[in-house]
């Protein structure tokens, strides 16, 4: 046997499926342009540049799944690296169920990793899938908080701008804020979804849902190029870390 046959086999899934209503009118959230390159392609290279993902599966906007089809066609890519498009659900977690149901059996590895993260570096892709084959069943890459954090007690819908009481502020230093990919052992988050599909209850990430089964989750130091577009301003800093890479190496 080849060590090539040993190595667990990697696949991304990326949810792209989102409308991104913060980021204002316009076309769904994975196809807005950074200079000129739709997030997605620049989120789906992101996952290429690593040498262990061997599939993209990317999570689309149903109703643009054709669309998404043809423009992840003309994209070069490393020969390792096939792109598969499926049409996505309701919720991020259901696009995300939807990509994982696509997956090839020989499979192992998963990572899951936002659209909106379309500048992640490949040395936090490689580090969180390093720690899966190193054996933790769930990895996140996170980075330290500036912000002190508060819990408070929200306002009723309809009563948004009034004063908020807070609860609690949390230790900072104990608080980690979490990006993508998230990288999995498949067994485990296959089987955290199918609990959760049965629980009903939701998750705002997948790391989530491998806590509630009580599996051990463990943090990676993340990346501060792989913030999450999601307002407006956050296209102008993504823009200017391309043009910063551009810059600095031809990227
Ligand atoms: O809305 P939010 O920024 O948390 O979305 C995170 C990711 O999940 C985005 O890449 C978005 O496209 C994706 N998503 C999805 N299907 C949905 C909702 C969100 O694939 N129904």
């Amino acid at each position: 046997m080849s060590d090539e046959s040993l190595t667990p086999r990697t696949a991304a899934v990326i949810p792209a499926a989102g409308r991104g209503v913060r980021l204002g009118p316009g076309a769904p959230k994975a196809l807005r342009a950074l200079n000129g390159t739709p997030m997605l392609v620049h989120a789906v290279r992101a996952m290429a540049a690593s040498r262990a993902v061997r599939l993209v599966v990317v999570v689309a906007p149903p109703e643009d799944a054709t669309g998404v089809k043809s423009l992840l066609a003309d994209l070069t890519l490393p020969e390792r690296t096939d792109v598969v498009v499926v049409p996505g659900g309701a919720t991020r977690q259901e696009s995300v169920r939807l990509g994982l149901d696509a997956l090839p059996d020989d499979i192992s590895v998963v990572l899951v990793h936002d659209a909106a993260r379309p500048l992640v570096p490949v040395d936090t892709v490689d580090s969180v899938i390093e720690a899966v084959r190193d054996g933790a069943p769930a990895v996140v890459p996170a980075l330290p908080l500036a912000d002190t954090v508060k819990e408070v007690a929200p306002n009723p819908p309809g009563d948004a701008g009034a004063p908020e009481p807070v609860v609690a502020t949390p230790e900072r230093s104990r608080l980690r804020a979490v990006q993508t990919p998230q990288g999995f052992d498949r067994a485990t988050l296959v089987t955290a979804h199918r609990a959760v599909e049965a629980d009903g209850e939701g998750a705002t990430d997948c790391a989530g849902l491998v806590e509630r089964l009580g599996r051990p989750v463990v943090v990676v130091p993340g990346h501060e190029e792989a913030f999450k577009v999601t307002r407006p301003l956050d296209l102008v800093l993504a823009e200017a870390v391309l043009a910063r890479r551009r810059a600095n190496d031809g990227f």
